[in-house]
Formats: structure tokens, sequence, C-alpha cells
């Protein structure tokens, strides 16, 4: 199944602009026409008989291995992805108001190093119409909403605008994720910086606690540096947050096999697929052992197969997700590292996922 996508699918849709590829793979699953077999595959594998129960931050999860943000930016195709395998969906990056985002051409393959160029810039119908489309779904799946600042806002008035997408989302999210990690709206990763991170978290909280209390998770980009991601962890004990998401793209360009010259035409952006995986592993393994273990990760960058998947669990991350490696690997790929990920905890003799979080770094 895996190398049929590759051999014909993936082949048809890497001939189209890679944007024009993503809108289709995304109405394909719309029409229901991800293939009726991998969803079958999906299904056959127990998830939850393979993993046993995965309750994290007061919810339950069927599978640890969730679709990344920027997927399903506007929450049109969560049950079909849930169908596949995935066990949550992030929906987003959504902001309050809808942004058309940056101008075209704006997501490039580097097929050479299995990895995506991106600055959409958080293109995205508003908060509000996306949770209106939500409210009408039935979740298959855990369901997360991931909300971010809209480009005309000034940092200054951060607080106000991410404010102003939490409310709604946070009436039909499972769990809400901050986005302060982008490298594509300009100045949004100066949020990470402790004293800003600090102000915005404390009021989003502040607000979560009087409306719906749900879990709340930052996510970061792996272009921190150590004191930094100390501060960031530092803040999320503090405030009591469900976890960090590490990482988002990266805007590192070193050890790629893609020629120079085709780098610099293509310009900025986040990187992300393999050339990001161990760069993100390292940073989650520098948060489960700074933090002892107490702050759930979900590990994300890089992840392409079963091996990859575990290596962000032994690093310590309790839940993992991927964008790159499901537009290279394709339709069985949530199943695929489902299955690949459970032989690989039998074979190593852990009882469950939960027994192998962070085990590479005891
Ligand atoms: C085309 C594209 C769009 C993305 N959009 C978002 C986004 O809107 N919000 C966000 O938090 N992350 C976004 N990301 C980052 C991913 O969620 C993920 O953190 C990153 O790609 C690393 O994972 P990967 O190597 O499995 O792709 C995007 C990634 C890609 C490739």
């Amino acid at each position: 199944m895996s190398k049929f996508y590759k051999k014909i699918i993936r082949q048809l849709l890497f001939k189209m602009p890679t944007e024009t590829a993503h809108e289709f793979g995304v109405e394909s699953l719309k029409l229901g026409l991800a293939p009726k077999l991998a969803q079958k595959l999906a299904a056959q594998f127990l998830q939850e008989e393979a993993f046993g129960k995965l309750p994290r931050f007061g919810l339950n999860f069927k599978s640890p291995m969730g679709i990344a943000a920027g997927f399903d930016k506007n929450g049109v195709v969560v049950n079909q992805l849930a169908a596949l395998g995935f066990g949550f969906v992030e929906v987003g990056t959504v902001t309050f108001n809808p942004q058309k985002g940056n101008e075209k051409p704006r997501l490039f393959r580097l097929p050479e190093d299995e990895a995506l160029i991106n600055r959409l810039g958080f293109n995205n119908e508003g908060t509000r119409k996306v949770v209106e489309r939500l409210k009408k779904i039935n979740p298959a799946c855990v369901l997360g909403v991931n909300i971010g600042k809209n480009k005309d806002v000034p940092n200054e008035e951060a607080v106000e605008n991410y404010l102003k997408s939490f409310d709604p989302a946070s009436t039909v999210a499972d769990y809400i994720a901050v986005n302060v990690s982008s490298p594509n709206t300009p100045n949004l990763r100066q949020l990470q910086k402790a004293e800003n991170l600090e102000e915005l978290l404390t009021a989003l909280q502040k607000r979560n606690r009087e409306l719906s209390a749900k879990p709340l998770l930052v996510k970061i980009a792996p272009d921190l540096s150590e004191a930094e991601i100390e501060a960031v962890a530092d803040i999320a004990v503090r405030l009591n947050l469900s976890g960090i998401i590490a990482t988002n793209t990266t805007i590192n360009r070193s050890h790629l096999k893609t020629s120079r010259d085709n780098i610099d035409e293509i310009g900025s952006g986040g990187l992300s697929g393999k050339p990001l995986r161990r760069r993100s592993t390292e940073v989650i393994s520098k948060i489960y052992k700074y933090s002892n273990g107490k702050i759930p990760i979900v590990g994300v960058g890089g992840i392409f197969t079963a091996e990859d998947a575990f290596e962000k669990i032994a690093a310590g991350a309790c839940l993992i997700q991927a964008y790159t490696g499901f537009v290279y690997q394709g339709f069985t790929f949530a199943r695929d590292i489902n299955k690949g990920l459970s032989a690989i905890l039998k074979k190593k003799g852990f009882k469950s996922l939960d027994e192998a979080v962070g085990i590479n770094t005891k």
C-alpha cells in the first residue's frame, strides 16, 4: 500500500505545485477518496490493545500518533484523518480574524532531503468559522485546536488577540495549543521570550480557569537555546500547563542535500521533515531531563518511520505528531507507525508505551 502510494499517487502529487497537491490531498480526504483499504487496515489494527490506555492530561488517546498543526488548518477533515489511524488531530493554526497568508508560491518540496519548506503565514478561515464547523462534527479522536496571532496585530496587543481566539476555540477543543513558534509571522517567535511568554500564558490560563479549564499546551521552536528551553519549561511548570509541543519547523538550513542555489531560491520559511528529526529529539530530551519527566511532551519533527517514533518516545515524548512524513509516506502512514511502534515496544520487552517514555535519558 505504501509502495503503491510512493510509486503512483506520490508521483502524481509531486508533479503538481506543492500547495495544489496539498489542497488536492485534503479535498480527496473530504470526498472520502482516501483508499478504503487504508481505512480498513487502520481499523483492523486495534490501537488500544497495542498501547494500553493512553491517559494524557485528562484525555484518553486511542493512539499516540497525531497529525500535527498545519495539515488541517480549517478543521475540514478531522474524522477522515481519525479513520486513517491518527489518535489526535490538531486543527489550525487559527487566528481570530481570517487571513490569506503570504504570497504564493509559499510551500516547497525538497525531495532529496525528504523535507518541506513553508512560509504559508497562517492562511486560515478565522477561529469563529472553524469553530462553527467543528461544532457540527462528532470527533472520532482527540481534537486539539492550535491558536496563533493575526499578522496585522503587533506583539503588544498579542494577548488580547490570542484571548479572542481562545474563547471560541475552548468551546470545541479537547485541548488548546498556543503557537508562538511559527517563523512565518513577523516577530511571533519573540513571544517565546520568558517575559512575553509568561504574560501571554498567564492570561490564557486565567481565562481557561474561568471557562472550561481545558488542557493548555505551548508549541515551541527547535531554534531556541538551552537557556531559552529551560525558561519555557520553568514557565510551563509554574503555570501548570498540560504540556509542551516540541517542535515547530526550523529556520536552520545546515546539512541539507539540496543545493545551496535551490535553497537560496526558495528563500525564507520553516523547514520540516527528515533534516529536523535529530534537533527536535534533542529538544524533547532536554525538556524531559530538565523537568525530571514532569512535563508531558508531544514530540514532533521528522517522524517518517516507527523507529523515528520510538526515538521520540525514548527521548521523553508521551505523544507524537507528524506532518511531512504523512506527505512523503501516504495514507497508511499513521497505521504503519502505530503497528511498527507497537512491534518495537513488544520486541524491546516494554509492557506498555508508558514504560518506554524517556528511557534513553535515564
Ligand atoms: C506546510 C506546513 C504548514 C504548517 N503549519 C503549521 C501551523 O499552522 N501551525 C503550527 O503550529 N505548525 C505548523 N506546521 C509545523 C508542523 O505542525 C510541525 O511542527 C513541523 O512540520 C515538524 O513536523 P514534521 O517534520 O513531521 O513535519 C506546519 C508544517 C508544514 C510542513
